[in-house]
Order: structure tokens, then sequence, then C-alpha cells
């Protein structure tokens, strides 16, 4: 049965796929969720709002105004703690029912320009949700052109990346790039823009926040991480952005098929008993939460429930996690 359909806060980030993912961990009268992207904290609120107690978990320090209005509201059943959802295991203690991930940038990063995750606005070409570790500007302006082209083609799907590369390293020989708009007309004169198509600096900025952020290790370690901590009936909810992660959570739900037996001496390896039940097909955004927000047009959900079996050490390759020089 469908919950109703879920209030949608007006606040600066639309949550989206609300009433798919509390579906997806109901019932929640009671339950212990964790929601490991707080952000501004729209599926939280709505996880309090339905009964449960709730663990917010983010990287990013400045949500921490949204997570404080929401201590102050719920002070007995909302807890913040900030950190990466890749310990989201450790980060949460004692059981829990469901693990809630809404993976990507929010809409308060994207709108603000001194982040410099946009190719819209003019700002730094930063892109750390945590203010720690190396910048865009960094890896533009350091990693050798052969590199700098495999992540843009590896995390950003961008076949034109030798040419953007090119034209990057033959830029930076002058100066160094240091904005967001200056990357983006850069890319724009390499590759051209037909009218009609998504920007052509889309790629490759999306290429460059993966790297910055470890976006695809982060992944694969907090679905590893819900799968230790969630017991048996405990429920996973996963959105995902594009179809690099998306690849990632699908194959992750998947039983793992036995492998061949290569000789007949050695034991038969039989396939190993699934970590997931009931898992979803892919859930996508309907006409109207897509024509009301944009950016749930790209969304995906999966989700299942965890079974008795025994949590596994992750492939990351099995997982389909593209390799970058020495990045994942
Ligand atoms: C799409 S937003 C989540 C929005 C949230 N569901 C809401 O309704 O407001 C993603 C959030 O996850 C955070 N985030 C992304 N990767 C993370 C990670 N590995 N660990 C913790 N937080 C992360 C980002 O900083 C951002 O605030």
């Amino acid at each position: 049965m469908s919950s109703p359909q879920a209030e949608v806060p007006d606040g600066p980030h639309v949550p989206v796929l609300l009433t798919e993912v509390l579906d997806a961990l109901g019932p929640l009268s009671g339950a212990r969720i964790v929601d490991g992207t707080f952000g501004a904290g729209g599926y939280s609120r709505a996880l309090l709002l339905a009964g449960a107690s709730v663990i917010g978990i983010d990287r990013d320090p400045r949500v921490q105004p949204h997570a404080e209005r929401l201590a102050a509201e719920f002070p007995d059943r909302f807890r913040f703690v900030p950190g990466t959802f890749s310990a989201l295991d450790t980060l949460a203690d004692g059981p829990v029912d469901g693990v809630a991930l809404d993976i990507g940038v929010s809409s308060m990063q994207l709108d603000e320009p001194e982040r410099g995750f946009s190719f819209m606005r003019e700002g730094p070409l930063d892109m750390r949700m945590a203010a720690e570790g190396e910048t865009a500007a960094d890896l533009v302006n350091t990693l050798d052109e052969t590199d700098l082209a495999n992540l843009l083609y590896a995390y950003g799907e961008e076949r034109k990346s030798r040419r953007i590369a090119h034209h990057i390293a033959l830029a930076r020989a002058e100066r160094p790039i240091s904005t967001t708009t200056e990357l983006a007309r850069l890319i724009e004169k390499a590759i051209g823009r037909k009218p009609g198509d998504a920007h052509p600096a889309t790629r490759s900025f999306q290429a460059l926040r993966i790297a910055v952020n470890g976006e695809l290790d982060q992944l694969v370690d907090g679905l590893a991480a819900a799968e230790r901590l969630l017991g048996e009936g405990g429920r996973l909810a996963v959105v995902s952005f594009h179809s690099l992660e998306d690849r990632i959570v699908k194959r992750f739900f998947e039983p793992e098929r036995a492998e061949p037996v290569q000789s007949r001496h050695l034991p038969m390896r039989v396939a190993e008993t699934p970590r997931w039940s009931r898992v979803t097909k892919a859930i996508r955004a309907g006409g109207a939460e897509v024509a009301a927000n944009p950016r749930s047009r790209s969304a995906t959900l999966r989700a299942a429930l965890r079974t008795s079996a025994a949590a596994r050490p992750l492939d990351p390759e099995m997982l389909g996690l593209p390799r970058v020089g020495g990045r994942r």
C-alpha cells in the first residue's frame, strides 16, 4: 500500500522521489532510520513526521543550520552526525531499521557560486562538498593531459575527453584555470555547442566533481556499510542521479553468481545466499514531479530488504567502478 503523498517542504532543496523513498523504508512509526545524505533535511523531516527516529549524516559542514532546526523541533528523535556515509555503520550506534541515501549534490551546493559546482555561475573552481582535500582547480591544473582525459571519459562518459584535455593543457600553459566559467568557456571552445543540447561542460563538470569528492568510492563503501549495519528485514533505499552510480547500485543488489568450477579437484563454488531480497526495479519520478522539480528527471531509486546472510567484502570492479590512474 502506498503512503499518503509526503509533504514537500519549501526548503532550499526539494527532496526527490520523497513519497517513494518513504514507501521503501516503511513502516516508519517507531523505526530508527539513518539518513546518510542529510542535505537540507527534506527526507529526515518527512521521516520524523511519519514517526521515525532519525540519525542524519552529511559531510558538508554547511548543512549545520538545517540540522539544528530539526534537532530543536524533534529533540528526542533526531540527531545529526557530521561525516561521510562510507562510515555510516560506525557513525550510527545501535540497531537500525533503514538507511536512505540520496547521493549527489544538493541545490544549495549547486546554487552557491563560491562552491564552484556550477558552470552557470562564476566562482572558484572548487567543488569540494567538505572543506578538505584537492579542489577541481588542483586537478585541472596539475593532472597530466592523458590522466585528465581518462578522468573526464571515465567519470563523465565524455567522448570528446581528449580534445577537452588538450585544450585545457594549452590554456593552463599560459596561466592556471581558476574559475568555473573560465573552464566552461574553454570546454565550449574545444568541442562546440549544438542548439538544444545540454551545455558542453555538463559531463566534464560531473567528472571533476566525482573525482574531487571520491563519490564512487563513497557509494561503494556506503553500500557495504549499510549491508553491515542492517539486520534481517532492514531496508535500504538509494537514489542516484547518473548511470555510473545507478549501475553500481543495481549490481550491488544483484545476487552473486556462482563461479564456474575451474578444476574437478577443487570444491564446487556455490552461489552465496543473497544479501538482499525484494529488490525493486528502477523507480523514476513521474511526470508531475519532473514538471515541478526538473532535477528529479535523472533520479533513479532502487530499494531492497536485507536478508539474514552475512555481509560480504565488496569488489569495486565487479560493481562496475571505473579505474582512473590511481583513483577509482
Ligand atoms: C542530494 S543532497 C540530499 C538532499 C536531502 N535528501 C534533502 O532532502 O534535503 C546530497 C547531500 O549528501 C551529501 N553527501 C554527498 N556525498 C556524501 C558522503 N559521501 N557522505 C556524506 N554526505 C554526503 C551532500 O553534501 C549533500 O548535502
